[in-house]
């Protein structure tokens, strides 16, 4: 396998053109895989033809497939995630039907599932109709959260050391009232979660991480409301501004694998009556609960 790393990303992401995901792959090749995804954090296999069978089988090698309970997610499969502004029987649907709602959700920072207890280890996305190239925006938007991490002022990576946020699928609702409520179903499924917002990497010598996300919640624990809030947008805005993110722009036959865990990701605007997109997402689930710095009382 020869892959070619996408430079301008601070060593974020490699492209790999030279493999079809459709075949059995050897265990060498899986190994590289996932020895470069370690170190890269995006992979972006170009050039692919996959049924939803054949992505499966690829993302099973990485890990347990996550279920989804959410609605929003299980249309035809709990397995699969259908990504569009089209429905699953091919109509293009208006950017206020509910569809595209759901998909303006991810378009704020955030890693999969951290409302759940246990978020997603890494997603899969693969193109299936794209924009055209004169379209603006539909590119998906990745951050290094180590990066960001790393360059914050002292005083903030302190202040951080001991927060937590609160991350609630129901927020999606608060951001877009018009959206029926949730369910009785989904409330017990996917209740609201803590994580720290210093993240642990234990398969990373305990590398530390900025770990936040701004679809499933804006509240800090142990602060007032106002407080958190002024928190969670100064560390949108830091995010946002980073010089360590990369926009993928999408062709037809991309499978883009991320890694949820090291990454932030947002879906940039188009204009959703214009133009149709269409994508598959699997996922694969993470391995725990997300471990937060110890504390060191002579720190605080
Ligand atoms: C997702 C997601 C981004 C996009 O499927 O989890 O965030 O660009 N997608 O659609
Ligand atoms: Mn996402």
């Amino acid at each position: 396998m020869v892959f070619k790393s996408l430079e301008i990303l601070h060593n974020l992401g490699a492209i790999i053109d030279d493999i079809d995901l459709s075949n059995t792959l050897s265990d060498k090749d899986i190994l590289e895989i996932k020895d470069l995804f370690f170190n890269k954090h995006i992979l972006v296999f170009k050039n692919q033809n996959l049924s939803e069978e054949e992505q499966l089988k690829f993302t099973e090698n990485f890990g347990n497939l996550e279920i989804y309970p959410e609605f929003d997610k299980t249309n035809d499969s709990s397995k699969t995630y259908h990504v569009a502004n089209v429905s699953q029987d091919g109509k293009h649907l208006t950017d206020n039907d509910e569809m595209s709602l759901y998909q303006k959700v991810n378009q704020r920072w955030h890693t999969d599932s951290s409302y759940r207890f246990t978020p997603s280890y890494a997603s899969l996305l693969y193109g299936i109709e794209v924009l055209p190239d004169s379209a603006e925006g539909g590119e998906t938007e990745f951050v290094n959260m180590f990066k960001v991490y790393e360059n914050l002022e002292e005083p903030l990576k302190l202040k951080l050391e001991s927060l937590h946020m609160v991350h609630y699928y129901e927020f999606g609702r608060r951001l877009f009232p018009e959206l029926p409520p949730i369910s009785t179903y989904e409330k017990k499924n996917v209740p609201p979660v803590s994580h720290p917002l210093i993240r642990l990497h234990p398969d990373r010598n305990n590398e530390k991480s900025l770990f936040f996300t701004a679809n499933a919640g804006n509240q800090i624990g142990g602060m007032s409301q106002k407080e958190g809030e002024d928190l969670h947008k100064s560390l949108v805005d830091i995010v946002s501004k980073s010089p360590y993110r990369y926009k993928h722009r999408w062709q037809k036959g991309d499978l883009v694998m991320w890694d949820n865990k090291c990454l932030l990701h947002r879906a940039i605007p188009y204009d959703m009556n214009q133009y149709r997109r269409v994508f598959r997402r699997t996922t694969v689930a993470g391995l725990g609960a997300i471990k937060g710095p110890f504390l060191d009382p002579a720190k605080l």
